[in-house]
């Protein structure tokens, strides 16, 4: 048995001396300290020798597994490492995974927030399913106006605890209300959200789009506070050249109102198909908070004043990136997206 151990440990620092790659290394460890190896085979055998034998055949076996493992230890440092494979190349460049990216109009918004929380605004969320009350009554227009057929309402297959159907907010001014509930004046608030009408879709017009609300309410909040708030947020939002112009206006829920048309960046003002050659593109609707919806707020229409103003976020998003149809948007498709 001695000399068959020694046997052993001979051929196995033969083979192992001539070994020079990772796999047949992993072979020959197998092959002499695997669990069907010769060794572990006489290992088996211990039991039936004499007692006095017992100590030395144990003490000669395991040398002999130590030295085999010592040599396999270094030739595998040579060989560089465990494997199945040839040489890992870690020059090698990675697979990129498909992971896809925020949508445009989202990265758009996160440009809007972030230009509204610098100065001081705080963003709030409201619901898309809105009742009658939230989205028109405590808005200030009146019962049948014919403002309310101009948004284009979709109603929904459900009621509100008064008994009448619900719809799908048509603006993000519903949360002016919401807002307030929790909140007293002093207050900035911008409220990004998608917004539904039942509109025919073309270049410019979506069923379902994306709204960003703003207002501040405070003592003493003057008109002139809101030409130069949004005037600082287009010229931080499209550079020093980017102008902004207002015409009168009707919404029922701000008085005076304005709308408010911001110099076209496609054509530089010259005239193009995006501004219907005038120079100018149509891109928000603001004013001073009404009175009424003030009270509606419980807040103190004597005391408190407030502006008012709803953009469009994919109009902006659109001259932003000069892309010429909303449709494109919202298709999925993606060789538009991967252009973002
Ligand atoms: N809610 C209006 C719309 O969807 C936009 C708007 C106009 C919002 C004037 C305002 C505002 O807050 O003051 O057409």
């Amino acid at each position: 048995m001695k000399s068959k151990l020694e046997q052993i440990r001979k051929q196995a620092q033969e083979a192992l001396e001539k070994v020079s790659d990772s796999d047949a290394l992993l072979n020959l460890e197998k092959k002499f300290l695997g669990r069907k190896a010769e060794l572990a085979r006489i290992s088996k055998q211990m039991k039936d020798l004499a007692d006095a034998e017992r100590p030395l055949i144990g003490k000669l076996i395991n040398d002999v597994k130590r030295d085999i493992s010592s040599i396999i230890q270094k030739k595998r440092s040579e060989t560089g490492g465990v494997g199945k494979s040839k040489e890992f190349d870690y020059t090698l460049p990675g697979l990129r995974p498909n992971i896809g990216h925020v949508h445009p109009i989202m990265r758009f918004l996160e440009k809007i927030e972030d230009i509204f929380m610098k100065m001081g605004y705080e963003v709030a969320d409201g619901p898309e399913l809105e009742t009658q009350e939230y989205n028109f009554d405590l808005l200030n227009f009146p019962d049948e106006h014919p403002a309310r057929d101009t948004q284009d309402t979709f109603y929904v297959d459900v009621k509100d605890s008064k008994g009448r159907e619900k719809l799908l907010r048509t603006h993000t001014s519903n949360v002016q209300i919401h807002a307030m509930k929790t909140r007293k004046p002093p207050v900035r608030i911008l409220v990004p959200g998608r917004v539904f009408r039942n509109e025919r879709t073309d270049a410019g017009h979506e069923a379902i789009f994306y709204q960003c609300e703003g207002f501040v309410i405070d003592e003493n909040i003057k008109i002139t506070d809101l030409m130069g708030t949004l005037e600082l947020f287009v010229k931080r939002l499209y550079g020093k050249e980017a102008k902004i112009r207002v015409r009168p206006h009707f919404f029922p829920f701000t008085e005076p109102s304005v709308e408010v048309d911001m110099s076209c960046l496609l054509c530089k003002g010259d005239g193009c198909p995006f501004c219907k050659k005038t120079g100018w593109v149509e891109v928000l609707g603001a004013g001073m908070i009404h009175p009424n919806v003030l009270e509606n707020m419980n807040v103190d229409p004597k005391k408190y004043s407030g502006f008012a103003f709803g953009l469009g976020i994919d109009r902006f998003m659109m001259l932003y990136y000069q892309v010429n149809d909303i449709r494109l948007s919202y298709g999925g498709d993606l060789r538009f997206l991967e252009q973002f």
